[in-house]
């Protein structure tokens, strides 16, 4: 692959390959020698219009672990403020010798734009509520890491699915992997085609059997394999989307009872930053069975296969 910017982007195979470089790039992490030369000589451009912590970082730490050399652009503070183009400024980035850009946008489709625009490759950190694709590898990488296989799984993906890019690519890339998916959250924060696609609703037509909707979390919780919460993101959101945060947390929170009604051996998931208290209780994402923190080391790993395979590997 050139580019990374769908989690539809990716076929069982190459998916798997993903996961498998990521691990074996797991293991520089416990080395001595931390680094490895492969893209030394590569320029990797990390262009942030909106903000982020996780993914920024890890971006840059997986860059640098394989020696490439790593240009952080932050919207702020650059001459996007005096209303240069994001073509201008991606064009201004390849001029200055940029192998691969990185792209966090508040506009979906901004990292499709790039990618027609410049010669190198483009790897999508996040567009507006369209997609995360890094985010979903780092995510099954996580379930298969600690539950040993994709297939088979059933993965709840819990809250404000409308506006979660990272529910898209995880529901686009579970699938190609075989794992089943239901989509769990108030009725206006699940986007009506998704549900219709269910069956559920007024509007449904052609049902998807591998992803499917329900309103009810407690009804969810006993039969699956993994809880993927989602961040509530109030700044993508108008008050007549959303209850109240009381009633939103009693309905959709997963706090400590609701954990305890999870089969023994499922896991917690959360993408991050996470609203404690809100859609998940601290005790729950500080437990033992949440892989919050294993979610952020997983991503490092994860975004060095990514770029090594895109910058390093056969295709080049
Ligand atoms: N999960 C995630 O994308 O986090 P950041 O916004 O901190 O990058």
């Amino acid at each position: 692959i050139r580019h990374l910017l769908s989690g539809g982007d990716l076929d069982a195979g190459t998916a798997t390959e993903i996961l498998d470089t990521a691990a074996e790039m797991a293991t520089v992490a416990g080395r001595e020698v931390k680094k490895l030369p492969a893209l030394r000589g590569r320029t990797v451009v990390n262009l942030f219009y909106e903000d982020s912590t996780r993914t920024r970082i890890s971006f840059e730490a997986a860059a640098k672990r394989l020696s490439a050399d790593v240009i952080n652009f932050s919207a702020k503070g650059s001459s996007v403020t005096k209303g240069e183009s994001l073509k201008d400024t991606a064009l201004t980035l390849q001029a200055m010798g940029a192998d691969a850009v990185v792209v966090r946008h508040p506009a979906s489709g901004a990292p499709h734009r790039l990618a027609n625009w410049l010669d190198g490759s483009v790897v999508n950190a996040g567009d507006g509520t369209h997609e995360h694709p890094t985010q979903a590898l780092l995510d099954a990488y996580t379930m298969r890491a600690r539950l040993g296989r994709l297939a088979g799984l059933h993965v709840a993906i819990v809250g404000d699915v409308l506006h979660s890019r990272v529910a898209r690519s995880n529901v686009l890339l579970l699938s190609t992997l075989g794992a089943k998916v239901t989509l769990v959250g108030p009725p206006t924060l699940i986007p009506v085609d998704w549900a219709a696609r269910a069956g559920v609703g007024s509007a449904a037509t052609d049902a998807d059997p591998g992803t499917d909707v329900c309103y009810d979390l407690d009804a969810v919780l006993p039969g699956v394999d993994v809880v993927m919460m989602l961040r509530v993101q109030r700044e993508r959101m108008n008050d007549s989307y959303f209850p109240s945060a009381r009633e939103y947390a009693r309905r959709y929170g997963l706090d400590g009872p609701r954990l305890r009604r999870l089969p023994e051996h499922a896991i917690v998931m959360h993408p991050g930053p996470m609203n404690r208290g809100m859609e998940i209780t601290p005790e729950v994402a500080d437990s033992p069975r949440s892989t919050i923190v294993e979610q952020v080391a997983n991503g490092v790993s994860v975004r060095m296969a990514v770029l090594y395979l895109l910058l390093g590997g056969n295709n080049r």
